[in-house]
């Protein structure tokens, strides 16, 4: 299959495998309905594809990495949500429409957040894998996401607003807010493959690659995106006073960090012959516009 329409295919898969978790909390105030605003509205779905691909090129079956890549993705969505909030950084659109908190206020917002990280967990022990890949699955994503990953790097980014912090403080803050995420989605794939430890790490020093890479994408497009097609307020990391990497290296210096990334990416995978989808997925994400 062409990498486009195998990238539209596990998209599509994602989006049902979300659509259906999504119908089976509770109605209880607006909390379903808020966690299914943000969980259902759009997002690329890049993460849960990694988890996906990792799985395939490892010769697991994908279907049983599903529930792996849907709980990461929950998580992910609990995250935005509340890095939206006014608290954080306070932003008005995400994925195309307003943030959680502009329609449902932050009381709900924070509990959908909550709900879906709780639930997350509840998804992953669903998946049709043994308890010991279970057991490693759930490990990895609770690293990722907490406090020594995802919050933890949430935490000094807040804490770097308003100081102009060094290439390492940077460095160290987008790996943790993003890059842990990005590598555990790919740890997932290679989890529910059953893969070898060696197969295992290839694929988190690819994903280390593209996460930094995908971070520094993401801080470019605060500054020359489109925000129609963004589907986010660009220019909010100027109004924290946010160090990233443009302030730092400008413009060409990013572009020049992206591409040798994902050069250093595809290298990480160069044992692997069926690595064509993750070559064009790295090279695909180096140049996105949203
Ligand atoms: C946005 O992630 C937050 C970052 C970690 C940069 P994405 O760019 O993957 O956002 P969605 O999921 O497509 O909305
Ligand atoms: C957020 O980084 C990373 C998360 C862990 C949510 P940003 O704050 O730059 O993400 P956007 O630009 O709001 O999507
Ligand atoms: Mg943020
Ligand atoms: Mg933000
Ligand atoms: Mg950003």
């Amino acid at each position: 299959m062409e990498m486009k329409q195998q990238l539209a295919a596990d998209q599509a898969l994602v989006e049902e495998a979300l659509a259906r978790y999504g119908d089976q909390w509770p109605t209880l105030g607006d909390l379903k309905e808020a966690m299914n605003y943000s969980l259902l509205s759009g997002g690329k779905r890049i993460r849960p594809v990694l988890t996906l691909a990792v799985c395939r090129l490892f010769g697991g079956d994908p279907e049983k990495a599903l529930p792996f890549a849907c709980g990461l993705e929950m998580i992910h969505t609990y995250s935005l949500i509340h890095d939206d909030l006014p608290c954080m950084d306070d932003d008005d659109l995400r994925r195309g429409r307003p943030t959680n908190h502009r329609v449902y206020g932050e009381a709900t917002a924070v509990l959908a957040g909550d709900g879906l990280l709780t639930a997350a967990f509840g998804v992953l022990v669903q998946a049709e894998l043994s308890p010991a890949q279970i057991v490693r699955g759930v490990a990895c994503l609770s690293q990722a996401a907490g406090p020594a990953g995802m919050v933890g790097g949430q935490i000094l980014d807040l804490a770097g607003e308003g100081k102009t912090l060094t290439y390492e403080e940077i460095l160290r803050i987008q790996n943790l807010k993003t890059g842990c995420m990005i590598e555990a989605a790919a740890r997932l794939g290679a989890i529910a493959a059953d893969s070898t430890p060696q197969e295992e790490e290839a694929a988190a020093a690819y994903a280390r690659k593209i996460g930094l890479a995908f971070q520094i994408r993401d801080d470019l497009l605060d500054v020359l995106g489109d925000e129609a097609e963004l589907g986010k307020p660009i220019g909010s990391d100027r109004e924290n006073e946010k160090s990233t990497f443009v302030g730092l290296q400008g413009i060409e210096g990013c572009e020049r960090l992206i591409a040798e990334l994902t050069e250093e990416a595809i290298t990480a995978l160069t044992a692997y012959p069926g690595r064509e989808f993750l070559c064009q997925l790295a090279r695909m994400l180096a140049g996105r516009t949203r």
